[in-house]
């Protein structure tokens, strides 16, 4: 994996000397009531315990995490709040109950995602509203910020955000103003991804799948998302990701008898296994992949899948549908429709090709326009990808109005080539890389520049 996560270790040092002098507490805390200070101690044990699990202790209280940290951390720098000050173009980007997200552009020119704890957020007035302490409450929404960011740093694959620094501005009380300076993704947008071509569905549930997979062996055991829902992700160069952690546990629910395993959805309960150690067995897996099948694969999968893949998908979707197999089996299940797909099998028929003739080394100069197909990689016109001129040439005879196609060597992510349909053929540009394929019976209103 390329650009690993960094973090500066001098502002984790920061964060870390504060949260220690911050332990002890009756003095500086003095002016909270006794139920903040509660809550204050809390967050801080929860995001002690993360700060263990980054630095890799196992022996040792949570507290005493926060004494290594002190330690000379080799750790390359990345961003920090030097960065951050040469930051311009800060334009609103997004927000959510307890956080705000702007960007920005870096001396270097590169665009980033700047994630602070959003002053007048839900989280923060309703905090506000029952204790009137609005320190002590931006102090509460700042670990969550910060226990995000722990977890960054611990968790890294393609489908997580990837963390390029944070700064923690006055690394003091009252109000510590922590900086999480992220990679810059775009929401995504189920409505628009609803009318993308199958095969860019399929890219985000199987990436969901790596992700998923991932957190469920990940370095701290099986990670449930709580908050699972599309507007949890962004797109990165066509990529999924995850952005908000501060939702993320690594804990099974406990329990004591199996009832108390029941994992509730509003179509669906699953029961479990309560295991002798009181946890609940494989529910941070299960939880995760249930709301992967419920918003991601129930719209995304199914709609205009290839028909060679159907019974694969439909089988996909009723044993994830009913948690009949874990992540694991789901990521084997997941890379058999892959190698299905890339391989062509089920597809081509050679004998279409037949009806065509190939004009190697040329293209039309515009392929918009004057036949439509849905959904295509492009609006005007119908743009899809091949597996090979003879699956295209099966295509081209289903349908009635086409009567060309030409191939590029532009793939797409399976490495299929990208296909363009059209009715009537007019205007031949010479280029190398393409190769036009024309109906032998077709009209003959094509004419050589
Ligand atoms: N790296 C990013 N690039 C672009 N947009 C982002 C990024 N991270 C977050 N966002 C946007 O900012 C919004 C708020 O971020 P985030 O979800 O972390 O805040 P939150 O307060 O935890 O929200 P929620 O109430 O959904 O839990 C997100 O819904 C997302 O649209
Ligand atoms: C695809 O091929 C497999 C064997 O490789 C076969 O079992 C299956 O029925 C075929 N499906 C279609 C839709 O042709
Ligand atoms: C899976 O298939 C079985 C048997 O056909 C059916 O009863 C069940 O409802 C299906 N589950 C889902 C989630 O589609
Ligand atoms: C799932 O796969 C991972 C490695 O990819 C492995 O470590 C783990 O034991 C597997 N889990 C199960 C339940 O088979
Ligand atoms: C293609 O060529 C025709 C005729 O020369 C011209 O009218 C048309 O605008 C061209 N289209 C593009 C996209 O260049």
């Amino acid at each position: 994996m390329k650009g690993h996560i960094v973090f500066s270790a001098a502002a984790l040092m920061l964060i870390a000397l504060y949260l220690k002098f911050s332990i002890p507490g009756p003095f500086l805390y003095s002016q909270h009531s006794r139920q903040m200070r509660r809550e204050i101690m809390e967050r801080h044990k929860d995001l002690a315990f993360f700060y263990q699990t980054l630095l890799g202790i196992k022996e040792g209280s949570p507290e005493d995490a926060m004494r290594y940290l002190e330690v000379d951390l080799e750790v390359p720098q990345t961003l920090t709040c030097k960065d951050l000050s040469h930051i311009t173009a800060l334009d609103y980007v997004g927000s959510g109950f307890t956080k705000v997200v702007v960007k920005g552009t870096l001396l270097n020119g590169k665009s980033i995602a700047l994630k602070s704890v959003h002053g007048e957020g839900n989280d923060m007035k309703k905090c506000v509203r029952q204790y009137g302490d609005h320190s002590g409450c931006h102090r509460l929404a700042t670990y969550k910020l910060q226990k995000e960011i722990a977890l960054l740093q611990i968790l890294r694959h393609p489908g997580i955000i990837q963390l390029h620094g944070q700064c923690d501005v006055n690394g003091a009380p009252p109000d510590i103003r922590v900086t999480a300076m992220l990679e810059l993704g775009s929401p995504l947008e189920m409505i628009q991804l609803l009318q993308t071509p199958w095969e860019e569905r399929f890219k985000i549930c199987w990436e969901l799948v790596q992700l998923l997979h991932y957190l469920a062996n990940s370095p701290m055991g099986s990670v449930a998302l709580l908050d699972f829902q599309p507007r949890q992700f962004v797109l990165v160069d066509g990529s999924l990701k995850v952005t908000d952690m501060d939702d993320a546990s690594s804990e099974e629910p406990t329990c004591r008898r199996d009832a108390d395993c029941a994992l509730a959805f509003p179509a669906k309960t699953f029961t479990m296994t309560c295991l002798d150690t009181g946890r609940c067995a494989g529910s941070n897996e299960k939880r995760n992949l249930y709301n992967a099948y419920r918003f991601f694969f129930t719209y995304l999968l199914p709609h205009a899948a290839p028909p060679a893949l159907r019974a694969l998908l439909e089988d996909i979707m009723n044993v994830t549908g009913d948690l009949h197999i874990g992540i694991n089996e789901t990521l084997e299940a997941f890379d058999d429709v892959l190698h299905l797909y890339k391989s062509g099998r089920n597809h081509s028929q050679t004998h279409h090709l037949h009806d065509y003739t190939v004009l190697r080394g040329h293209r039309m100069n515009d392929t918009d326009g004057d036949f439509r197909c849905w959904p295509s990689y492009n609006h005007q016109g119908c743009l899809l990808s091949m597996h090979s001129a003879a699956e295209a040439a099966e295509f081209c005879n289903g349908h009635p109005q086409c009567r060309n196609f030409i191939i590029s060597q532009q793939r797409t992510w399976t490495g299929r080539y990208l296909t363009a349909f059209t009715k009537n053929c007019l205007h031949l540009v010479p280029d190398e890389t393409y190769s036009l394929y024309v109906k032998r019976s077709g009209h003959s209103d094509m004419q050589k520049r």
